[in-house]
């Protein structure tokens, strides 16, 4: 009886503190309060869309659309960690925003930023750091797009489905041809101004954000076609580059890295100068088409074509000394694979000296399955990762 009394006063004190304060005027330095505002105010619909609710006291309708809205900085100021974004929402630069700043400086004058070459920023070199990215990612973009873009991708979020929500725009659907074989810098351009009904969500999400709901979108694609993410990333990475146009541009970040050691020696005393970023770096460069016999490092004969063109390039920059680098997938005890790696690489450098290359400018190496670029756990990702690769080293 006791219990009931005592349950009964507390219910009734916590539902008249409910009454008394759950609603309250904004003055002074109190911000005021509401019960449940966004309830009443939801923003699912719209970014920032606001309607007049009668029963606010806090301003007039004006100042609460103007409050509503995201602030622009302080004249003269930059929020701490802004990109600035120099493409405008003009169809023009929707399907340019891919293209260099040169060319689209050339197009139109008034487009006056950075360089700005748009490509994911962010870039995991492993699986576990791109789970990282997709699980942050699949939260911010389960928060900002799935409402109207759905949980899969497929633009038939709760609130348009398929037309009979309140939503009326068709949100666009990721999964298809069109949006599959679109640029990053299309998905970037569409959340920094929006499209059609889309109004924009840059102030929904920072930069570093925006890209990882871009990772998550087209890990969805990925999903849907069948294919491992992880492993797209990297064929997308080292996309159409020529044995010769992958050597110019290793030559190129060598430069730079010598460049830059030179500079962090000159200004040895400054204490800003740190070690130069390129360096432990070297890029490597797969070796397409360069086979063995299934066990063995015997060269089958499909590889000679790519050694043909890489004894050309060894020629054409007589200075450069280069290592060759065995890889294995990991089928097979770590050992033996290690073992069969540096054969491999031994096989290929023993092709280059036999055509006139002087051993000094060459050296190999076995590194197993130690480094994988791919998954090991699908046929595709072993193929990748069983590999001959070179790099320069001088
Ligand atoms: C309120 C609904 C809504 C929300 C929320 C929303 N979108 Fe959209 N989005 C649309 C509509 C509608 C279109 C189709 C616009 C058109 O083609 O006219 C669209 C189109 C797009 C396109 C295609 C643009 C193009 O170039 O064709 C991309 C990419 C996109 N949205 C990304 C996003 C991302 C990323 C988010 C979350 C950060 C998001 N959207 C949130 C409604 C929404």
């Amino acid at each position: 009886m006791k219990n009931i009394n005592s349950f009964y006063s507390l219910a009734s004190v916590c539902v008249a503190s409910l009454l008394l304060f759950s609603c309250s005027q904004a003055g002074g330095e109190q911000p005021g309060s509401e019960f449940m505002p966004d309830m009443a105010h939801s923003v699912a619909y719209e970014a920032n869309y606001n309607t007049y609710y009668y029963n606010n006291t806090w301003g007039s309708e004006e100042e609460y659309e103007k409050m509503a809205g995201p602030r622009k900085p302080v004249n003269g100021t930059v929020a701490r960690g802004h990109i600035p974004y120099a493409y405008k929402n003009l169809e023009q630069f929707r399907e340019s925003s891919n293209e260099s700043f040169t060319e689209l400086q050339t197009k139109a004058a008034e487009v006056a930023l950075k360089d700005a070459t748009l490509v994911n920023s962010i870039n995991p070199t492993n699986k576990e750091d791109l789970e990282k990215v997709l699980v942050h990612g699949k939260e911010l973009y389960t928060v900002a797009c799935a409402v109207c873009h759905g949980k899969k991708g497929d633009g038939n979020g709760s609130i348009y489905n398929a037309g009979n929500g309140p939503y009326s725009a068709a949100p666009a659907n990721y999964l298809t041809d069109d949006l599959i074989n679109a640029s990053d810098a299309r998905y970037y351009n569409a959340i920094m101004n929006g499209k059609g009904q889309m109004q924009s969500h840059a102030d929904k999400l920072n930069e570093e954000e925006r890209w990882k709901v871009i990772h998550y979108i087209r890990s969805l694609q990925a999903d849907k076609k069948g294919l491992d993410y992880f492993e797209q990333m990297g064929a997308t990475a080292s996309k159409n580059l020529t044995l010769k146009e992958a050597f110019a541009k290793m030559m190129e970040e060598n430069e730079k890295a010598v460049a830059a050691s030179l500079e962090t020696t000159t200004n040895a005393n400054d204490s800003a100068a740190t070690a130069s970023p390129a360096q432990g770096k070297a890029m490597a460069v797969k070796l397409d088409n360069v086979l063995y016999s299934t066990g063995l490092a015997v060269l089958k004969q499909t590889s000679y074509q790519t050694l043909q063109e890489l004894l050309e390039i060894l020629n054409m920059y007589p200075s450069i000394k280069i290592e060759i680098g065995g890889h294995t997938d990991n089928i097979g005890q770590p050992n033996t694979n290690m073992q069969l790696s540096e054969d491999r690489a031994r096989s290929v450098f023993n092709y280059l000296v036999s055509e006139g290359i002087a051993k000094d400018r060459l050296s190999f190496r076995g590194y197993g399955e130690s480094s994988p670029i791919a998954t090991n756990n699908s046929e595709a990702g072993r193929r990748q990762n069983r590999r001959t690769e070179v790099k320069i080293v001088k």
